[in-house]
């Protein structure tokens, strides 16, 4: 897909992946809006990217809503959607005291990570919808999402996140042929461990043991990395459908 000119929308674009993808997609000559529900860290990126910022909570239908009128105001109706907004989180279905998790635990990160990304793949395919197409194929857009390696092998305590990342790939396939006929293309990345503030929280300690799990490159994945397959993901037509792990051939054991 050709892209100069044409705006996009990245989610959780104040931070980490989306962020990466955001300044990668503006250098490419692209009207960027920034939806994050983190306002302050939305600008702050903005300012430096080149880009618009706009609040968003993924949750919610409404606030998800209001961002796509002011991006499509700003910049016109986007032709790519880059589904980053996510949060983690780990706690075991029985803890120690042999209490279930709370329900709310769950909620939360599938309402983020699965609902979230629904909301706004859905938002950002209507606005596609209704463009002309761009080319003798008939595309109008694409999407992409990311789930992550812990949708296909979660490890003890993941249960949340694992099943809201699984929700993300399971969708990926039926996302791309409802919206094949408007000409709209969607795929997903499940990134491995790539270091972005998600991760800071971590010692360095642990950083550089995640990073020896890895068996090739033996250190963990950037951000530009993410950014790169999603540029590819947007510029090759014939990417369609399907969900592309980004983790140089890690394999999650069970802890
Ligand atoms: N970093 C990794 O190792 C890794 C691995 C696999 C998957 N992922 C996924 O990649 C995505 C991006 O992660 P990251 O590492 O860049 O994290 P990050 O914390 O740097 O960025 C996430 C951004 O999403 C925003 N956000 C969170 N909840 C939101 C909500 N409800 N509404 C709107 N914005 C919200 C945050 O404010 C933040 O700016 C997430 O979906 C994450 O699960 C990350």
């Amino acid at each position: 897909m050709r892209i100069e000119g044409e705006a996009a929308v990245v989610t959780g674009g104040a931070s980490g992946l989306g962020r990466a993808t955001a300044a990668a997609l503006a250098e490419a000559g692209v009207k960027v809006a920034l939806f994050d529900r983190n306002l302050e860290l939305a600008r702050k990126a903005a300012a430096e990217i080149g880009a618009l910022a706009v609040e968003c909570e993924v949750t919610s239908a409404d606030s998800a809503r209001a961002a796509f009128a002011t991006a499509r105001e700003a910049h016109g109706p986007a032709r790519i959607c880059i589904n980053c907004a996510g949060i983690g989180g780990s706690k075991r279905i029985v803890d120690r005291q042999n209490q279930p998790m709370e329900l709310d635990h769950f909620r939360r990160i599938v309402e983020v990570c699965l609902i979230g990304t629904f909301n706004t793949l859905s938002l950002a395919a209507a606005d596609m919808s209704k463009l002309d197409p761009l080319d003798a194929d008939g595309q109008r857009g694409v999407i992409v999402n990311t789930a992550s390696v812990a949708g296909y092998e979660g490890q003890i305590g993941q249960i949340s996140y694992a099943s809201a990342k699984g929700g993300v790939i399971g969708m990926t396939l039926p996302a791309a042929r409802d919206l094949a006929s408007w000409g709209i293309r969607v795929c997903t990345i499940a990134p491995g461990i790539i270091h972005t503030p998600l991760l800071m929280g971590l010692p360095q300690e642990t950083l550089d043991m995640l990073g020896r799990q890895v068996p090739f490159p033996k250190r963990t994945g950037r951000d530009r990395e993410y950014a790169s397959l999603a540029m590819e993901i947007i510029r090759n037509d014939y990417l369609n459908g399907e969900t592309i792990r980004l983790d140089g051939a890690i394999r999650m054991a069970p802890r």
